[in-house]
């Protein structure tokens, strides 16, 4: 058999997350868009994005926050973040939460002084924090984890989630599936803020094939692929 010297590098790619650019994603990308070029207000709006498992959440989201990705500034020796995208934690615990951004802005610290900390001091901390990075915009990924907590939980996390969007003027995104709808409405006033944006599974339609053509057209496949799609 006769190995092409490129094709270890085609699979690589085909395997790979490679972008599909396709409407309904662009969509959701044009809204979330709109949204951290907002000017700042009190009550920043933002999107609660949902749909099954594997509809393409996490692919939207690592797309904006590339797009949006740390800025150092040499003039003021600053690095702005204008978005952070976190996973919500397996549960709604907010000193895990907490110490789960720290560590995603690489706040210097050590676990343990951390742990000591009450939630109090973390939250201000974390506030102090968040404000010096210019964040702009909040993305939280797998929201459902949610629904993992006690109702009281619950909507003790969904508060801390509206006090970072008020006291940061920053805008809330929340990315997870369907079921989580509700229990993220549990806070009535979050729940005002937050636009919904159903992705809603695919169907045999146009609309697919042309996801379906645009998949196999950036695959750098070697052979052309004779995939039909009903259409
Ligand atoms: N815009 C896209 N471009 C390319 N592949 C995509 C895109 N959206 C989804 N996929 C594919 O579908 C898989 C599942 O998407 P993902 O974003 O993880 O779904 P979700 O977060 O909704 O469960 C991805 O690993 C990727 O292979
Ligand atoms: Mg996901």
């Amino acid at each position: 058999m006769r190995v092409e010297p490129e094709k270890d590098g085609r699979i690589a790619l085909i395997q790979s997350d490679i972008w599909i650019g396709f409407p309904r994603a662009e969509q959701v990308l044009d809204r979330l868009q709109g949204l951290i070029e907002m000017p700042r207000q009190t009550r920043m709006p933002g999107l609660l994005v949902h749909g099954a498992s594997g509809i393409g959440k996490t692919m939207i989201a690592r797309n904006l926050s590339r797009r949006y990705a740390p800025e150092y500034d040499p003039k003021s020796g600053i690095t702005r973040t204008p978005l952070l995208l976190l996973q919500a934690p397996p549960a709604p615990d907010e000193r895990r939460f907490y110490m789960h951004i720290l560590a995603a802005v690489g706040a210097p610290s050590s676990a343990l002084s951390l742990r000591a900390q009450s939630v109090a001091s973390l939250e201000v901390r974390v506030v102090g924090l968040l404000r010096d990075l210019g964040l702009r915009m909040i993305m939280i990924d797998e929201v459902h984890n949610l629904l993992a907590g006690t109702h009281r939980e619950q909507r003790r996390f969904l508060n801390v989630l509206r006090y970072l969007s008020n006291e940061l003027e920053a805008s809330l995104v929340c990315f997870g599936v369907s079921e989580a709808v509700d229990a993220i409405r549990g806070d009535v006033q979050l729940a005002r803020r937050l636009d919904e944006h159903h992705l809603p599974n695919w169907r045999d339609d146009a609309e697919f094939s042309d996801m379906i053509q645009t998949l196999i057209a950036a695959m750098p496949l070697a052979k052309k692929s004779n995939l039909k799609v009903n259409r």
